[in-house]
């Protein structure tokens, strides 16, 4: 495992990030409870320090994981938990709450759930548009102020909204969207990072279809999140994303590696990430995604897919 300063926070997070959306239990694949909690331990035992997690991930059931095992394994002080607020799992819908009486709600939930007494990252999942930004960032700069949360981060705010949240208190941690399939943050996480800020990415591995493991355009329910957060699992991006498959497939064969450690080693490979987030939900996968640190794509395989993403995604 590699290990990095988290911007200006002083946390020191390893450069994986555990991601729990998937080990909440809605929307993705169903896995056991067992193997659930066993991915959580894998995480720390391949040396993970870092926990992403949201109190909209089957509504704080992801959050109970983690709580549950992180206590079991007495590691509390060695992890940094990272967890959200603002966004709530209604009725399987997903609904904004930036006032500032749900967010404290929130904030004692996370904590219940966590089995803790602060929370090392705490962000603001999504931006409320019905809500005054000033009274959901005054809201953090409370919790902050009581010592339930240590460092205040926002996840898909834009440059705009992170200057109006910069106007009521320091952002200092920020998780926007990025993988080699999609690059539309990039010019705010290089800002983010020039501003100090630790920057933790998602969908790294493109919700999985970089894994290779979707070769086939299949319907997904209404509920799946391949139905309806990541475009790739439908056209056109489907059979764009297979083109670029056969390069990342050529260079699995070469090297002996599976295409999620490609995919993982190109956004590792980013200076201006600190840590990028990756879900999986059984230990074989976490164990197998953490040997990416035993290698590196080389600058003509790095060219290679380069040229790969600019014929068929950018
Ligand atoms: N802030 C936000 O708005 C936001 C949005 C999305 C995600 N996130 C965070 O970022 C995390 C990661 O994003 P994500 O989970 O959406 O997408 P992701 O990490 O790009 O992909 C997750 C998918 O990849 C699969 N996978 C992982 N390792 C694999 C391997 N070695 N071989 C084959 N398949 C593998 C997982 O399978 P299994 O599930 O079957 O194990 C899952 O289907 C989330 O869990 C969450 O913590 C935040």
């Amino acid at each position: 495992m590699e290990y990095t300063e988290f911007g200006k926070t002083q946390l020191r997070v390893s450069r994986m990030c555990l991601g729990t959306w998937g080990i909440g239990g809605a929307g993705w694949d169903s896995y056991s409870d067992e193997s659930r909690m066993d991915a959580i331990k894998a995480a720390v035992d391949c040396g993970i320090n870092f926990i992403d997690t949201a109190p909209a991930y089957n509504g704080g059931r992801a959050e109970q994981y983690i709580g549950e095992v992180v206590h079991k394994l007495g590691v509390r002080k060695e992890v940094v938990l990272a967890t959200k607020c603002g966004n709530e799992f209604i009725n399987g819908k997903y609904v904004r709450c930036g006032a500032a009486d749900k967010i404290m709600r929130e904030c004692e939930e996370s904590l219940r759930n966590l089995k803790t007494d602060y929370i090392d990252v705490y962000l603001v999942h999504w931006p409320d548009p019905n809500v005054p930004m000033e009274e959901t960032m005054d809201a953090l700069n409370t919790l902050k102020k009581q010592g339930k949360i240590l460092h205040i981060g926002v996840s898909n705010f834009t440059k705009e909204q992170m200057e109006e949240a910069e106007k009521y208190c320091a952002i200092e941690a920020y998780q926007p969207q990025y993988s080699m399939v999609d690059r539309k943050w990039e010019q705010l996480i290089r800002w983010a990072c020039a501003q100090k800020m630790g920057v933790m990415t998602y969908g790294t591995l493109g919700g999985g279809i970089l894994t290779g493991k979707y070769r086939e355009l299949k319907e997904y329910g209404v509920d799946d999140n391949r139905n309806r957060f990541y475009p790739y699992f439908k056209e056109p991006l489907f059979s764009k994303v297979m083109l670029l498959l056969r390069t990342m497939d050529q260079i699995s064969e070469e090297r002996n590696v599976p295409l999620s450690q490609i995919a993982l080693n190109w956004t590792l490979q980013r200076p201006f990430i600190s840590s990028c987030i990756i879900g999986a939900q059984s230990r074989d996968k976490i164990e197998e995604n953490c040997k990416v640190f035993e290698w590196k794509l080389s600058d003509d395989e790095m060219q290679l897919l380069e040229q790969a993403l600019k014929k068929t995604i950018i």
